[in-house]
């Protein structure tokens, strides 16, 4: 019989992107059936698909390679205890399969019994012979050594590696690995999560356990009511999954207007050249006060230099899913006070530097679409937050991306956009270069045409108001819908 295993499943087990899938399942080439796909339809679909794909046999071989070390270990399998409640869990469901196996077989024995003295005592029916003959063919068949369902294999062994777990009410799915705790491990799979401190201490972000069950990993101080705990709460930064299916019911951010306004003073970790005019400012929050955001949102910085005082707005280029460092791209400009200071010299490692907000609406929208993104220059920055956010959601059957270099060094990080192109199917990206914005975006829109246009796809484009308007105008202009289009101008 079949096995049946989630969409989320199912991605993991064949090695594609859930998005892939997704779009598989609304051209109906994979159908679903309550949410759930079968092995073997998957194994229709991929065919080829091996342990290698998955990138399982990699993991646990990592797991069994000494070199690696306790550290590897212990960011790939869960603590012992927590393994412990898995196998058991595991063990459990193994023990009363077998033991309804053995009920069954009793059963059919008895049965071929009972026909075999019934097919003797009425030798001349032959259909009692027939019968006997049907059950005795069967049965050898079910005794058989039939070849394992592969998938199967790999979903049960997936199951005691790796957590899933379900949001309710919004459908959306995580997994938990290692060490991680709940919270952590739904921000790095992109949920917009309702959090504060990360440490046990507000309360923010808790939710309710609907099935399954969780295991602390650190103290936490913030006091649960009896009432809260007897509904089945708990704090997702202070626990995680101890069994291998999770449900939790939470409330996630809608979009922009729920990120809460902060205040945090942060430290200049690192100022990181990437081109002869443009460098990485990564700032730390303290561990207990870190920045939720939105990928694709910008903040303010401020910072005080002898004699004055200086503030402005800078997207950032990180990731949502690691809150505490920073990362922004700064160009030389003299006419900005924090890049006059910055290529002078003048902030170093252990700078205080003030964050205020977010702030901004250019963030991913919900849907399943293929994404498009166009960056110019230093554009790329809150690009490359959202294309992290998208790659860590998994939603988006293709991702795109065109960046126009105005300057000679204008692709600063041209190696990740190689890096992603090699890990993922997926992904795709074309480097432009020309000194004039706008007939840069002209080149764009034109390469987006022989590309893209015959998809239906969102649009998220990022750079000076030449490039970014001329872009837009291009867009509409061959048809694609306003709201698919979405900008920042910097
Ligand atoms: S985020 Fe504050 S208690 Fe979890």
């Amino acid at each position: 019989m079949s096995h049946q295993v989630s969409v989320w499943r199912a991605a993991q087990l064949v090695g594609v992107a859930r998005g892939v899938l997704q779009q598989r399942v609304r051209a109906g080439e994979l159908v679903l059936s309550d949410g759930m796909v079968s092995t073997d339809a998957l194994l229709r679909l991929y065919p080829g698909v091996q342990f290698e794909e998955s990138g399982l046999l990699e993991r646990v071989a990592q797991i069994r390679d000494e070199a690696f070390g306790k550290r590897v270990r212990e960011r790939m399998l869960p603590s012992q205890e927590v393994l412990a409640q898995r196998l058991f869990a595991q063990s459990h469901e193994l023990a009363n399969v077998r033991k309804h196996l053995q009920r069954y077989h009793g059963l059919v024995i008895a049965l071929q019994r009972r026909i075999r003295d019934l097919a003797a005592q009425r030798c001349g029916d032959g259909a009692w012979r027939e019968l006997e003959q049907q059950v005795t063919r069967g049965l050898a068949q079910a005794l058989a050594t039939e070849s394992v369902d592969l998938l199967e294999v790999m979903d049960d062994m997936l199951k005691v590696m790796t957590a899933q777990v379900t949001v309710r009410p919004s459908g959306h799915e995580f997994a938990v690995e290692g060490h991680a705790d709940l919270l952590q491990s739904g921000l790095h799979a992109g949920l917009k999560l309702n959090y504060g401190c990360g440490n046990g201490s507000c309360g923010m972000c808790k939710a309710r356990v609907i099935a399954g069950e969780v295991v602390k990993t650190r103290h936490f101080d913030y006091p649960l009511s009896e009432a809260e705990k007897a509904q089945g709460y708990t704090l997702m930064c202070c626990h995680t999954a101890a069994s291998s299916e999770l449900t939790l019911e939470l409330l996630e951010a809608g979009g922009p207007l729920d990120m809460p306004e902060q205040h945090i003073v942060t430290r200049v970790h690192a100022v990181t050249v990437l081109a002869p005019d443009t460098r990485l400012l990564h700032l730390q929050t303290p561990r207990s006060h870190r920045l939720r955001f939105l990928a694709g949102q910008s903040v303010s910085l401020g910072w005080t230099m002898p004699g004055q005082d200086a503030h402005a707005a800078y997207p950032l280029a990180s990731c949502p899913c690691d809150d505490r460092n920073l990362h922004f791209f700064i160009e030389r400009n003299e006419a900005d006070t924090l890049a006059r200071h910055l290529f002078a010299n003048d902030i170093s490692p252990g700078t205080a530097v003030t964050v205020l907000g977010p702030t901004g609406e250019f963030v991913l929208a919900d849907g399943h679409r293929s994404l498009v993104f166009a960056a110019c220059d230093a554009g790329f920055a809150p690009i490359k937050s959202l294309i992290e956010h998208a790659l860590a959601l998994d939603a988006a059957p293709s991702l795109s991306l065109f960046w126009l270099a105005t300057r000679s060094d204008g692709h600063f990080l041209s190696n990740q956009c190689r890096a992603w192109s090699q890990a993922l199917d997926q992904f795709e990206y074309e480097l432009v270069s020309h000194a004039d914005a706008t007939v840069g975006a002209r080149q764009i829109a034109q390469a987006m045409r022989v590309d893209l246009f015959d998809i239906d796809c969102d649009f998220y484009l990022s750079g000076p108001p030449g490039f970014v308007s001329t872009l837009h105008g291009e867009l509409r202009a061959v048809g694609v819908a306003a709201a698919q289009i979405f900008t920042q101008v910097l």
